[in-house]
């Protein structure tokens, strides 16, 4: 396996592997790897000749600078990791100089309103941070596909926004959410929970799925009030929003319609530890 460091090999060795005709896929992570990265890697490896992994912990998509400081940086383990899913990868492991120069700071996106929601209203500049390294980095690599978790469902849409907007020749895959054995969907960040928390924690997914089962026969407003319920008290997690959204526009719903296809959202926090999860709630798109 290759460890790239700096963007001209890299961007050397994509072009010998693109005059051989070979099928270019990008993961692009934040490093501290787990399963559900790995998923995305294995569907890669699927149907791409060569698959390259980015590994950069992005510091403009960080609102809260004690979470990027704290945000595991663990790129030994990743290696080896990766080394073990399969030999036939390139990783690129860059510098924030190398991607960004002198000037870390990001571009203004204009995503159709997709950035002013949920994760985009929480975390002031976080998307704009995203839109920034992802462009860069498709601009370097030009991947013809890429490989987004639906884990993180907003940025997957952004970054189909991007790509329309853009006009970048990417095709960007949509891949399913990877859980822990109780339900808890795999983040780096659950490395910070301790093991009762961990548990605790399934109680988000435990609640997206019962708000799964309300939706067939209940109002948002009354799942609103349910939901904000269920976390009032809770011994681990405060809820910082719950929204049901359509899954193309992502705007709160306000009355379901036929053809529509929604989706629920949760975000809450163990104590500093930021956690998301989403559920599709009638057929998918
Ligand atoms: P990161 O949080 O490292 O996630 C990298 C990719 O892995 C994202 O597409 C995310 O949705 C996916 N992923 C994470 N946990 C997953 C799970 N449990 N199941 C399925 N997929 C999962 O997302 C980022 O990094 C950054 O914002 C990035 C796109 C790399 C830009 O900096």
């Amino acid at each position: 396996m290759q460890v790239f460091k700096e963007k001209t090999p890299l961007q050397e060795a994509i072009k010998a592997a693109k005059s051989k005709a070979e099928t270019i896929g990008l993961v692009p992570t934040m490093g501290a790897l787990h399963q559900g990265h790995l998923s995305l890697v294995k569907q890669a490896l699927e149907v791409c000749d060569r698959v390259i992994i980015s590994i950069f912990v992005n510091p403009t998509q960080f609102d809260n600078p004690k979470d990027l400081e704290k945000y595991p940086r663990t790129l030994p383990e990743d290696i080896k990791l990766l080394e073990e899913a399969s030999s036939n990868l390139w990783v690129f492991a860059p510098t924030a100089n190398e991607l960004y120069g002198d000037n870390i700071s990001s571009e203004q996106f204009n995503f159709d309103g997709l950035e002013q929601v949920m994760e985009g209203k929480h975390r002031k500049g976080h998307f704009d941070g995203v839109g920034t390294i992802v462009k860069r980095l498709f601009e370097i690599i030009t991947p013809h596909k890429a490989f987004f978790g639906e884990k993180d469902f907003q940025q997957l849409q952004i970054v189909r926004k991007l790509i329309e907007k853009t006009g970048l020749p990417v095709e960007i895959i949509g891949c399913p959410i990877l859980r822990e054995d109780n339900g808890l969907a795999r983040s780096s960040r659950n490395e910070r929970l301790n093991t009762n928390e961990r548990e605790k924690a399934s109680f988000i997914y435990q609640t997206l799925l019962k708000v799964k089962e309300l939706f067939g026969t209940k109002s948002a407003e009354y799942i609103h009030n349910w939901v904000k319920e269920q976390f009032t008290n809770h011994p681990v997690l405060k809820l910082e929003y719950f929204e049901i959204a359509d899954t193309r526009t992502l705007e709160k719903i306000n009355r379901k319609r036929k053809g529509n296809t929604y989706r629920a959202f949760i975000a809450a926090y163990v104590d500093d530890i930021r956690l998301i999860d989403n559920i599709a709630l009638n057929n998918e798109e």
